[in-house]
This record gives structure tokens, C-alpha cells and sequence, in this order.
């Protein structure tokens, strides 16, 4: 049996409405496994589920920092073999506008969302044993960036948030790993070299041996995190930044 198939899996995919969620779930789909994609807006989650490979698929929306959403999106799925949590945003808050207000936006997304949708998931007891979970963290949480306190701050606490998942579900077999990623080419991306300016982007690429990552990219390592050819990976980050932290 091929080890890095997703055949009968059925995979939850958040933030799959646009960026590397959408492109995850396209990847996934295309390897065979049943995907249930998750977002907020309907007409670009729709054109992800309409992308989709396959048959029986399915979609959810929900605001992950709302309550009742992450109740309603659990009571429509069944059992999962692997969650890909990619919901999340950026702001740039330089630290002498940090508030509650702040404090809410960027942690209700970042962490509130996941943390909350998998812990009602074990809860709901819909994590079959040998899952995978996979988290969108950024090597921000490593290398903070002016203006970005808070996102780095958020994604260090998933981090963490995923490595205890690994030590608490080891007996069960169910992994969890984080992906750290440097800029990805996705509308989130866009809204970055909006608030920079264009010629301080490319002046960061040139800082990448290999250049910007695509979403592509971030979706082969997330295939394989699912996949069984990972099943002795657990706890640990995959940090996809095309060498960019290799000079440092
Ligand atoms: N692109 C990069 O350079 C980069 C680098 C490192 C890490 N990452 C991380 O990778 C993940 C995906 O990034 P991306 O570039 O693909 O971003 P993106 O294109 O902006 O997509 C973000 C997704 O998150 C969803 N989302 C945001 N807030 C939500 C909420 N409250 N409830 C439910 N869904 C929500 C959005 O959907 P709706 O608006 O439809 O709800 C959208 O589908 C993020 O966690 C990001 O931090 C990205």
C-alpha cells in the first residue's frame, strides 16, 4: 500500500475559502481523500467546493471565532481523519496601539478559532485514532516583524497549543504538527505588499534563496503530514521559508 495515499480519509479543511486552504483542499481531493471545506464568505468558498476533485465533498460556513458556528460545523461532520486549520489573518499593530480591541481581533482568529474547533472536536469525539492535524503557523512566531506582536505572538501559542495536542492524543496516534511558513503568494500576501509598498516586497524576496513560496507549495508538505509516510512525525514545525532563516 502506498503510504502517502489519502484514499477513504476524510479531511477537514478551515480557511479553505481562499490562499492555501483552497488550494490544500484541491490537493487533498486530488489524492483521493473526502474533503469538508470551512470559511466565511460563500461565493469564494463555493468556488473552492466547485474546484474540488471528486464527488461527496462537502461545505460549512463559520465565523471559527464564533461560538455557535464551531457547534453547528461540528454537528455537520462526521469523523475525521485529519483537520487542516488555516484560517487566519494579519494586521500589523505597532505595539503603542495594542489593546483589548487588538488583542481580540487577532487572537479571536489566530488561536480562539483553532484552539476551540479542536477541542470541541475531541470533545464530539469525531477524531478517529491515527488522525493528523495540521496547524498554519508562520516563522514570524520565531522571527518576530515590526508591527506584527501580535500575529507572531499568536502563532507561538499555536505552536505550543499543537505540541500539547501531540503529547495528549500520542495514545490515541493522532498527530499534530505545525507548518511555519515566510510569505506565500496569496491574497493574504497582496494585502502584506499593500501595506509595505511593492519595492520593500521585493526587496525581502531578494533575501530568499529560493524565492516566495506558491500555495502549492505549502500543500505537498501538508499532503504528507496527512498522509501515513508521516506517521512517526509528531509535536514538531515544518519550516518552509525557501532558506530564507538558512543565513541566520
Ligand atoms: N501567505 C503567507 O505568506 C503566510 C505565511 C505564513 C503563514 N500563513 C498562514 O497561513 C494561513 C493561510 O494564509 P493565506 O495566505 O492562505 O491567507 P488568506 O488567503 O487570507 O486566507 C485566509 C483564510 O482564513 C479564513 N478566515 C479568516 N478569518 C476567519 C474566521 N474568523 N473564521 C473562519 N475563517 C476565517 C478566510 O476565509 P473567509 O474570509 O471566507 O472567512 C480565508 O479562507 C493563515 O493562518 C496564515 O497566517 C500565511
Amino acid at each position: 500500500m502506498n503510504p502517502f495515499s489519502l484514499a477513504h480519509k476524510t479531511i477537514l479543511v478551515t480557511g479553505a475559502s481562499s490562499g492555501i486552504g483552497a488550494e490544500a483542499a484541491r490537493m487533498i481531493s486530488k489524492s483521493g481523500a473526502r474533503v469538508i471545506i470551512t470559511a466565511r464568505n460563500e461565493e469564494r468558498l463555493k468556488a473552492t467546493f466547485n474546484s474540488l476533485e471528486g464527488s461527496n465533498h462537502g461545505y460549512v460556513l463559520a465565523d471559527l471565532t464564533n461560538e455557535e458556528d464551531i457547534k453547528n460545523l461540528i454537528d455537520q461532520i462526521d469523523h475525521l481523519d485529519g483537520v487542516v486549520h488555516s484560517s487566519g489573518i494579519v494586521r500589523p499593530f505597532p505595539i503603542k496601539f495594542i489593546g483589548a480591541k487588538q488583542i481580540d481581533e487577532m487572537y479571536g482568529a489566530n488561536y480562539y478559532g483553532p484552539v476551540v474547533l479542536t477541542s470541541k472536536l475531541f470533545r464530539a469525539k469525531k477524531i478517529n485514532a491515527g488522525a493528523s492535524l495540521v496547524f498554519m503557523s508562520s516563522i514570524s512566531s520565531k522571527f518576530p516583524h515590526k508591527g506584527g506582536a501580535l500575529y507572531s505572538g499568536s502563532k507561538a501559542a499555536l505552536n505550543s497549543f499543537s505540541k500539547t495536542i501531540a503529547l495528549e492524543y500520542a495514545p490515541q496516534k493522532i498527530r499534530s504538527n505545525v507548518i511555519s511558513a515566510a510569505m506565500v503568494r496569496t491574497p493574504l500576501f497582496d494585502e502584506a505588499e499593500k501595506a509595505i509598498s511593492k519595492e520593500m516586497m521585493d526587496k525581502h524576496g531578494e533575501d530568499y534563496p529560493l524565492g516566495f513560496g506558491d500555495p502549492e507549495d505549502i500543500g505537498h508538505a501538508i499532503l504528507f503530514l496527512l498522509s501515513g509516510g508521516s506517521r512517526w512525525i509528531t509535536g514538531t514545525e515544518i519550516v518552509m521559508d525557501g532558506g530564507l532563516s538558512a543565513g541566520h
